[in-house]
C-alpha cells in the first residue's frame, strides 16, 4: 500500500485524501532521517473554506504513513480560517515552517492573510511563533505562500506571491540576516516578465537545479493561447531560469516563461532537497474551475477530491529546459505493446514504438499518438464537453504512471510531461 495505514486506497501512486478536499504540497523536506509532505487539506468539506496542513511521512519516498495535521487554524485574526499554503527550513537541527494565515469575516470572504511561522523539533509537533511581519504596503490582501531559502552570503530570503492594488500579480522579497527580522526588498522581477504575472500569482520557488536557478511559479488569469497550447487550464503553472543576485535580491531572468505540465490539472508544485542531492518536486492534481471541482466523482462516491502527482526528479539540460522523471523509488514499469490495446488499465508501462496508437482510458478519456503528437482526450465530467491537451517531440519512449482516476504520461528524456485526472 502507498499509504499504509490506510485501511482504503484510493490510489495505487499517488497521495489522496481519505475524506475532504487536498490541494498544493507544502512544507516539503527530508528531517532527521524522514521525508515529510505536508499538504493543503480541507478534512470537514470537498470545499475551499477551510484548510489545515495535512502530514504524510516516508522512510524511502515509496511507502508513507498519515499522520495528524500539522497546523490547524487557532491564531484569532491570523491563521483562523486557514493555514495556506508555506515551505520548510531546517536550521541548527530544528525544522521551521513558513506558511499563510488566512482569515474570514462572518460571511465567509477571505479578508486578510498574515506570513507566519512555526517550529518542530520532531518534525510531527509544530509551536506555533507568530507573525513574521507587517503586510506590505501597495499590495491587495491577496499575498501568501512563503518560500525561504538561505543565500550563498548567509542572509536568508523569503519570497511570497502578491497581487499589487491594481490587480497584478508579482513575486516579492524579504531579507533577514538574523532569520528573524525581515526586511521588504520590493519585486524579485521589476520589470521582467509583464505578460506572464496575471492577476495574482501563487505559489513561487527559486530552486538550484544541475547549478542553475529556477524560478517557477503559478499565475492566475492568463489568457489560453489555442494556437500554441498555452495556458489552457484555469491557472497554469511554469518556470523561467536565470540569475539571483543577493546584493540587488533581483532574478535576471534568462530564458521564456515554460509550461511545466501540459495536461489539465497540474499546479501550484513545491520541491525537497533529498539527502542524495536529488531536487524532487510535488505538485498539485489539481486545479480546475470551481464547477469541474464540484463534479468530481469521488466526492459523491467516497466524500474526498484531488491528488498528488507522483515525486518527480528534476534536473535542467544544457539549453535550460526542465526534465522530469518519476524517482526510481516508485517505479516498476513493465513494457507495454500498446498498440494491440483497447484500454488501459492501472500500472506503469514503458511504451516504445515510433507508430500511431490510440488507447481508450476509462470510458471518457483517449489517448492517442499522431505522428510526433500525443493527445489526451477527454470528456469533462461536467458538462460533457470534449476537450484536448497535446505535447509534441520524441514520443518514441515514454513511460505511462496510470491511476484508478489520473495518469501522468512522460517521454523518456523526461522533456514532456502530461498529467489528468480521467472519470
Ligand atoms: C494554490 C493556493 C495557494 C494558497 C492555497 C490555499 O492552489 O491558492 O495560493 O496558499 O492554495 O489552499
Amino acid at each position: 500500500m502507498l499509504v499504509t495505514n490506510d485501511t482504503i486506497a484510493f490510489e495505487k501512486y499517488h497521495l489522496y485524501p481519505t475524506k475532504g478536499l487536498l490541494n498544493d504540497p507544502n512544507g516539503l523536506v527530508f528531517f532527521k532521517g524522514q521525508y515529510h509532505v505536508f499538504y493543503q487539506w480541507n478534512p470537514k468539506a470537498c470545499d475551499h473554506k477551510y484548510k489545515e496542513w495535512g502530514h504524510f511521512i516516508s522512510d524511502d519516498l515509496k511507502t508513507w504513513r498519515r499522520v495528524e495535521s500539522a497546523l490547524k487554524p487557532s491564531l484569532e485574526n491570523l491563521d483562523s480560517a486557514g493555514i495556506y499554503s508555506g515551505a520548510a527550513f531546517v536550521k541548527d537541527d530544528r525544522l521551521y515552517v513558513f506558511y499563510t494565515g488566512n482569515v474570514r469575516d462572518a460571511a465567509g470572504h477571505s479578508v486578510k492573510s498574515s506570513q507566519m511561522w512555526a517550529v518542530s523539533d520532531d518534525g510531527i509537533h509544530f509551536e506555533k511563533l507568530g507573525e513574521l511581519f507587517p503586510h506590505p504596503a501597495g499590495f491587495t490582501k491577496d499575498v501568501r505562500d512563503p518560500m525561504v531559502w538561505q543565500g550563498d552570503n548567509g542572509h536568508y530570503f523569503l519570497i511570497l506571491g502578491a497581487q499589487h492594488d491594481n490587480q497584478v500579480g508579482d513575486i516579492i522579497i524579504y531579507e533577514s540576516v538574523d532569520f528573524k527580522n525581515w526586511t521588504f526588498k520590493g519585486s524579485l522581477l521589476g520589470d521582467q516578465l509583464r505578460d506572464v504575472r496575471g492577476y495574482m500569482l501563487e505559489c513561487p520557488g527559486l530552486i538550484t537545479v544541475d547549478g542553475k536557478q529556477i524560478l517557477m511559479f503559478s499565475p492566475q488569469g492568463l489568457a489560453p493561447d489555442h494556437v500554441h497550447h498555452r495556458y489552457e487550464n484555469i491557472h497554469n503553472t511554469g518556470y523561467v531560469i536565470g540569475t539571483f543576485d543577493e546584493t540587488t535580491a533581483r532574478f535576471q531572468v534568462e530564458t521564456d516563461f515554460e509550461e511545466v505540465d501540459q495536461g489539465f490539472e497540474f499546479y501550484a508544485p513545491q520541491t525537497m532537497n533529498a539527502p542524495d542531492g536529488r531536487r524532487i518536486m510535488w505538485g498539485w492534481a489539481g486545479m480546475m474551475t470551481p464547477e469541474r471541482e464540484a463534479a468530481v466523482p469521488t466526492i459523491a462516491t467516497a466524500d474526498w477530491v484531488h491528488v498528488l502527482t507522483v515525486p518527480r526528479a528534476l534536473h535542467v539540460t544544457a539549453d535550460n529546459h526542465l526534465v522530469q522523471q518519476p524517482i526510481q523509488e516508485i517505479l516498476a514499469p513493465t513494457v507495454l505493446d500498446i498498440q494491440s490495446l483497447d484500454h488501459l488499465t492501472v500500472g506503469q508501462y514503458r511504451v516504445q514504438t515510433d507508430a500511431d496508437w490510440s488507447v481508450a482510458l476509462g470510458d471518457h478519456a483517449t489517448l492517442k499518438r499522431v505522428g510526433q503528437t500525443l493527445y489526451f482526450e477527454r470528456q469533462q465530467w461536467e458538462d460533457h464537453r470534449l476537450d484536448t491537451r497535446q505535447m509534441t517531440g520524441n514520443l518514441d519512449e515514454l513511460l505511462l504512471i496510470v491511476d484508478n482516476d489520473v495518469i501522468e504520461v512522460y517521454t523518456e528524456d523526461g522533456l514532456q510531461v502530461m498529467t489528468g485526472r480521467y472519470f
